[in-house]
């Protein structure tokens, strides 16, 4: 579970302790405490369930357990929280029957969904099914709610010459896309429409609103062979600042990350589907691990639920950060960030060794 809260909006340890109680569920719960109390709301967060057709009914079962596993702890939550943010890949080949049938389990949760993109969801029709079966207005939207400006951006497209050249071969597009380390893929963005559209919004928002910006991809540079990238990272980024605090909650990379550039706090979670390894395993390709990262034991194939689990994040936009993270088969770990990280468990190579 996610917990993210801010000061003049935040209180934290109680819905933790809370939350604790409910054990290792693959979702995430962001509390947001607002100086005026009546104002204080939790959203959930459950992202990467990657639901896979094998054949007409059949899904991949492993997938479809972990997603259903987080939407039950939704459905029995009470208080319900006011909505749930989905992060992105509900499908694997952007097919409808796949975003169909997550729908359908999600469906039991009772609480409504603010979806995003990703790019599993997105490249077959470039996103056509997905806003449709999501219920999203447009790939990039913004919605208030109780005080805190939320901003939904659709953050996988590729270069436009890429998007050209594929466009008559939509089944081709998604297979170069939906691989996480296609050298024939393209670095996600926002893009040049989109970049538009978020400056024309952040530019009616008042700079001390609280922003929180859903995003499938990091909008940080962390490792640009598995797209743990985005492309126009800095203008995005350069939009955000102005603001007093902001916070990015990512998705796509399949483990808890946690960073602090300026006033932006970027945070990210687990998938209810599998995690991945982290990058710096991996010699064939450079990368830039930011150095806020959060290492843990992965990952046993053989336990469907390895490296899973939920975390909780107190933010102070950015001020201040608290982050309690609870995998399956690995040590509880806290991280705190007061003007410099510190993560008492952590051990530098901890994640090559692991892996
Ligand atoms: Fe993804």
């Amino acid at each position: 579970m996610i917990n993210t809260s801010r000061r003049s909006f935040l209180k934290g340890a109680g819905a933790l302790a809370a939350a604790g109680a409910t054990g290792i569920v693959p979702m995430s719960l962001v509390t947001v405490e607002q100086a005026n109390a009546a104002d204080t709301f939790s959203f959930a967060w459950i992202t990467d369930a990657h639901i896979q057709q094998i054949k007409g009914t059949k899904f991949v079962s492993n997938w479809d357990n972990g997603f259903k596993r987080a939407v039950s702890e939704l459905a029995n939550m009470n208080p319900k929280p006011d909505f749930c943010y989905y992060g992105g890949d509900l499908a694997q080949q952007g097919i409808p029957a796949e975003l169909d049938h997550g729908m359908e389990m999600y469906s039991k949760a009772g609480v409504p969904m603010k979806a995003i993109n990703g790019e599993h969801d997105y490249f077959l029709d470039m996103g056509a099914a997905s806003r449709k079966i999501y219920g999203i207005p447009a790939d990039n939207y913004s919605f208030d709610h109780k005080g805190v400006h939320f901003v939904a951006l659709t953050t996988i497209r590729a270069s436009e010459e890429w998007e050209a050249k594929w466009a008559k071969d939509p089944h081709g597009r998604m297979v170069m896309m939906e691989r996480l380390d296609n050298p024939a893929g393209s670095p996600f963005r926002l893009g040049k429409e989109g970049l538009a559209w978020l400056k024309s919004d952040l530019d009616k928002a008042d700079k001390n609103t609280p922003v929180i910006v859903f995003s499938h991809s990091p909008i940080q540079k962390i490792f640009a062979g598995w797209n743990f990238w985005t492309e126009d990272a800095e203008e995005i980024q350069a939009l955000l600042q102005p603001f007093k605090r902001s916070t990015v909650l990512y998705n796509h990379v399949h483990q808890p990350q946690a960073n602090q550039i300026g006033n932006i706090a970027f945070l990210s979670n687990f998938s209810t589907a599998w995690p991945w390894p982290y990058p710096t395993t991996y010699t064939q390709a450079p990368n830039a691990l930011p150095t806020l990262i959060l290492p843990m034991n992965r990952s046993d194939i053989a336990n469907q639920r390895d490296a899973t689990g939920w975390v909780f994040v107190n933010t102070n936009g950015g001020d201040k950060f608290e982050a309690s993270i609870n995998g399956f088969d690995n040590p509880a770990r806290k991280v705190t960030w007061d003007g410099k990280f510190q993560d008492a468990g952590y051990t530098a190579g901890a994640a090559a060794q692991h892996y």
